[in-house]
């Protein structure tokens, strides 16, 4: 392997909110982020991980009150648990904070004060719905009524669950406070904002770095080309977080403070380990800076961030490392169905190992979702781990205790083969290096593969009992113990526990830059299993489980969805009242300044009288491909004003949202018109 120069890095995953305990999807982020890290150290880099508790905002004030304790209380016993979880899952944190401390609130008034210096602050009224009663300012989650266009009562902000159409809380029929159920009004107030619109020159030359994905790139440069507006960064009182100085009443946005937050985490690692502070921050540094998110908060970490940084003459981040949403069995977590799986429920049934194996197996580069299909888990895990990894030692260890003193061969008798995995390792780090987990660890598979034929081949187990062969046996049990001991370094970052426990038996350590020959005359302890099946009935039991654990605080939407499938049946008169049509799509199109919506053209049979329908379909379909396409429709439904005209139906789909969507069609020769019954 060439000399490498170690490389200053410092990584950060998404700082979880204090408000509810993590779920797998928490998991995968931080899996993914520990692995890559740990990845770096193997390699010999300089490669620090700090995180924090996300401990401010309305939300965390808000489940403190309910809970009757304050919301520093919460956010302890909050963070404490985040860090028994991650723990578990043998993140390895080289700091852990929370964002409601002291070096927080030092770099967050920093930070403001060389925006406001620098001429990036400005302030004006807005105005805002405010619950009259628990006289708090509302933001559109808080609010709660009818769906406009649907009518499904209990819709949460600005789109409904159950018919997807997109909205403003003032359209809501009824609106009420989700906090105290009573009626919002309008109030003004002062608010703050950073003028992000002065960076624009900043962020077109930032999504050109070529370190940014291609999918992330692409989302900013649309951001962008629809134009950037000021953002919104001060609070009203009362609201959990740092007052803004010299501004009683104002606070700073929780997503404003969140991202100093990596700050303020390396700041209090610095001043327990002695390490440089300027030498990672500051605009000449020259450690590498990375951030690993989730899709959804892309916008805060690529455009915001970096504007707030430069605006601070602090770095820019090296580069932004986004991953795609976690689904169980193919579909959004559900609280009903026992997918939506806490952290700690996972680890009281099942060993983190699996899932870290898991997510690294389906991992990429890319922003796609992720599935964690039971049954493929237990299957992938069992076979791959169990079945090829861990295989190769136990067939190779019980001949070497028995017959050779549990010591390898003089000599290597495949040098060839122990060449050809050794040689593997750089394009394995590179996949690794590229955050390309599924092909390393196909990589690595192939070559457990490879292992276990040689030992198929060799058949220690017939030659054992054979005379005169005390010598191939041998040399074939250490080739075989030799190229665990390969495979075991390049799933080091995966695996860390079972590599452990692989270095005891091993009796050397797993290190990655001193794989330069295999291990010769080289005595071994005694072997121990080093991964066990998992059993489908430990999964089960972890299923059932997650149906009763504590509520997920983030989860609204999914709960309103699953109301629907558990609802009261209906009498018949009460299904003929809908008027369901054979309707064909005409004409699709984008609409301005709506992110979710299609504006469609029916034909229901006649061809001079077109409906418009405004459908929240974009995120799954290219308005090009439903042109022509015939689909059901509801054709007697009121119609309803919308913000970008008028919508005189409803067309019917299925799935959860988002590019899941699937658009009803009727078999061949239905026609536009024909009434569906
Ligand atoms: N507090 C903010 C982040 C502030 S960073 C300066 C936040 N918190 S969160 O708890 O909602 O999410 C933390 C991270 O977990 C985010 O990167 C988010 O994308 C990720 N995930 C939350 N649910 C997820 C899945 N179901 N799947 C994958 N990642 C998910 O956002
Ligand atoms: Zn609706």
């Amino acid at each position: 392997m060439p000399a490498l120069e170690p490389r200053k890095i410092l990584v950060t995953s998404a700082l979880p909110y204090a408000n509810g305990p993590l779920h797998l999807g928490h998991l995968l982020e931080q899996v993914q982020t520990d692995i890559w890290v740990r990845f770096q150290k193997s390699r010999g880099h300089d490669c620090l991980y700090v995180c924090a508790d996300d401990a401010h905002g309305t939300a965390i004030m808000l489940t403190a009150e309910k809970r009757g304790i304050t919301p520093e209380q919460q956010i302890d016993s909050i963070r404490r648990e985040h860090m028994r979880d991650s723990a578990g899952f043998l993140i390895g944190f080289d700091n852990f904070h929370t964002t409601h401390s002291e070096e927080n609130r030092y770099w967050c008034e920093t930070i403001y004060d060389c925006l406001q210096a620098n001429g990036h602050i400005t302030s004006r009224s807005i105005t805002q719905a405010f619950d009259p009663q628990k006289k708090l300012f509302l933001a559109d989650r808080f609010i709660k009524g009818s769906c406009p266009r649907c009518k499904t009562p209990d819709q949460y902000g600005d789109n409904c669950e159950a018919c997807g159409a997109t909205y403003s809380p003032t359209d809501l029929i009824d609106p009420v406070s989700a906090l105290s159920g009573a009626t919002p009004i309008e109030k003004e107030s002062t608010h703050f904002f950073f003028k992000l619109p002065e960076f624009k020159a900043l962020l077109t030359s930032w999504l050109e770095s070529d370190t940014l994905q291609a999918q992330v790139a692409n989302k900013l440069r649309e951001w962008l080309d629809a134009g950037l507006q000021e953002w919104d960064i001060s609070r009203d009182a009362p609201y959990f977080g740092f007052e803004i100085p010299g501004e009683p009443g104002k606070y700073f946005y929780v997503w404003l403070d969140a991202p100093i937050g990596y700050i303020a985490s390396f700041q209090n690692y610095c001043d327990q380990s002695g390490r440089d502070f300027d030498e990672y921050w500051r605009q000449d540094s020259v450690a590498e800076l990375y951030h690993f998110i989730g899709k959804d908060i892309i916008n805060f970490h690529g455009l915001f961030w970096p504007a707030m940084l430069d605006s601070a003459g602090l770095r820019a981040p090296t580069a932004i490392c986004a991953h795609g949403f976690l689904t169980v069995n193919g579909t959004k977590m559900s609280k009903s169905r026992g997918t939506f799986i806490n952290a700690s429920t996972y680890l009281e049934h099942l060993d983190a190992e699996y899932l870290r194996y898991y997510f690294a197996a389906k991992l990429s580069a890319s922003i796609d979702d992720i599935d964690l299909n039971l049954e493929d888990f237990v299957q992938r895990v069992n076979t791959d781990v169990v079945g090829k990894v861990v295989n190769i030692a136990s067939r190779c260890a019980g001949f070497l205790r028995k017959g050779y003193d549990n010591t390898l061969s003089t000599d290597c008798a495949e040098p060839a083969l122990w060449d050809e995995f050794a040689a593997r390792g750089d394009t394995i780090a590179a996949l690794y290096e590229q955050r390309e987990f599924n092909k390393a660890i196909r990589e690595v598979i192939s070559l457990a593969d490879r292992a276990n034929q040689y030992i198929d081949e060799k058949k220690p187990w017939a030659l054992a009992k054979a005379e005169g062969t005390e010598r191939e046996v041998h040399d074939t049990c250490s080739v075989g113990i030799n190229l665990f001991r390969v495979l075991m370094t390049y799933l080091k970052p995966v695996l860390p526990a079972m590599s452990e426990k692989a270095e005891t038996f091993l009796n050397c350590s797993l290190d990655w830059t001193s794989l330069k020959g295999p291990l010769l005359e080289h005595k071994l302890a005694k072997f121990k299993p080093l991964m066990t099946r998992i059993e489908m009935p430990q999964v089960e039991a972890m299923v059932e489980a997650s149906k009763s654990s504590n509520t997920p605080t983030k989860a609204p939407a999914s709960a309103q969805a699953e109301k629907g499938i558990e609802g009261d049946t209906i009498k018949f008169e009460d299904f003929a009242k809908v008027d369901l049509r054979v309707a064909k799509i005409v004409s699709a199109e984008h609409v301005e300044g709506a992110d979710k919506l299609l504006c469609l053209m029916l034909d229901l049979g006649d061809e001079q009288d077109h409906r418009q329908v405004f459908s929240g379909i974009k995120g799954a379909y290219q308005p090009e491909d439903l042109v022509g396409k015939l689909t059901v429709v509801v054709a007697n439904l009121a119609p309803r004003k919308m913000r970008f005209g008028l919508s005189e139906g409803m067309v019917l789909a299925a799935g959860p949202g988002g590019k899941d969507i699937f658009l009803l069609e009727p078999h061949d020769g239905a026609l536009p018109g024909m009434q569906v019954k």
